[in-house]
């Protein structure tokens, strides 16, 4: 069986930077015409200078045919300016602010720790229509991990969704159905859905033993929240769309007594949505979620260009080389089903 789709997107991914893009960039340029490229460095990207730079720095890792496309975004922090955002805003190049609450995730420490501080800056996204992309996750010490997710949107992001009604927001690697139901709800509201969240629950991360390559944030959550965001990522409904959150960590770094959250899914991305449409029974719907909803949301045109997928399965390697350590790519103890021609 073969499936030709217009070229996906990748609408929330992680590079990382230095000799990293080495390994990295090829991956998700070989699937993907553009991606929205995450900020939180261990120095993050806070402002529009540090994004146009990192943007050379990928395309300088680019191999040599490749017209793969980096999207930039900021990083919010406390002491973000009302006159970042506009500039963020006027550059060709960036296209979104990214909101870490601090602590939330890997290299989140310079996020935001008390977010309805930020109304300045939602009023002036609201008004230069830059889009906000919400990591949206508590870090109370006292909200359990399976919960926080959805105490983010009760105690913050519905706030913020009812002050600015017209600020454009992406729940970021939506996992409950709490976050589908909130998205279906709100207007200029959208989520990005990662393969790992589609495909795997909670028992698929600790029943059996630990599995730290299945370990992300938000961490996976049990069966009924999977079913609600396959049922939203088949629906053909556009505020739900491609996001890997492909997120390296050195093999040493997650196989380790305090691993590191990540999962990295860039080596086979459109191959392991394609597994999860084609189980639902929804692949004529895989077009939409990897190739238009995106676009549409951020107001870019559509790719010109198709990629095929054959059913044809094969086996990821153990690991890759990741500068002078190794990576271990997502679902690597399973062959994958589907293949790019
Ligand atoms: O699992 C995750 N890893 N979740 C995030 O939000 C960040 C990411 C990373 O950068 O490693
Ligand atoms: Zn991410």
């Amino acid at each position: 069986m073969q499936l030709t789709i217009t070229k996906p997107d990748d609408w929330h991914l992680h590079l990382r930077d230095g000799a990293a893009l080495n390994t990295t960039v090829a991956f998700t340029a070989k699937q993907f015409q553009r991606a929205i490229i995450m900020p939180n460095l261990a120095q993050p990207i806070v402002n529009t200078a540090l994004a146009a730079a990192y943007r050379q720095r990928i395309l300088s890792a680019l191999p040599a045919s490749s017209d793969f496309q980096p999207l930039m975004t900021i990083y919010l922090t406390n002491n973000t300016s009302v006159e970042e955002i506009r500039q963020a805003s006027q550059h060709k190049d960036v296209f979104a602010a990214k909101l870490y609450p601090a602590g939330a995730t890997t290299n989140s420490a310079n996020g935001v720790t008390d977010v309805s501080a930020l109304s300045p800056i939602f009023e002036e996204m609201q008004k230069c229509d830059l889009p906000l992309l919400v990591h949206a996750e508590v870090t109370d010490v006292d909200i359990d991990i399976f919960d926080r997710e959805q105490a983010f949107i009760d105690k913050y992001l519905a706030a913020i969704r009812q002050d600015f009604p017209q600020l454009r927001i992406v729940l970021e690697h939506a996992t409950t159905q709490q976050a589908i139901d909130f998205v279906l709800e709100n207007h200029h509201t959208a989520a990005t859905l990662t393969p790992q969240h589609l495909l795997f629950n909670r028992n698929d991360l600790l029943a059996g033993g630990v599995r730290p390559h299945n370990y992300c944030l938000p961490i996976l959550k049990r069966e009924t929240h999977r079913l609600a965001l396959v049922k939203a990522a088949t629906s053909g409904n556009p505020k739900f769309f491609l996001g890997t959150d492909s997120a390296p960590h050195a093999t040493e770094a997650k196989e380790n007594s305090c691993g590191c959250a990540g999962c990295f899914t860039a080596h086979a991305a459109i191959e392991l949505y394609a597994e999860v449409f084609d189980k639902a029974k929804a692949l004529d719907k895989l077009e939409g979620f990897s190739s238009f909803y995106g676009p549409d949301f951020y107001q870019l045109p559509r790719n010109k260009q198709t990629l095929t997928l054959s059913k044809e399965s094969w086996q990821a390697p153990v690991n890759y080389t990741f500068d002078s350590q190794t990576l271990t790519p997502f679902r690597q103890d399973t062959p994958l089903q589907w293949t790019i021609k």
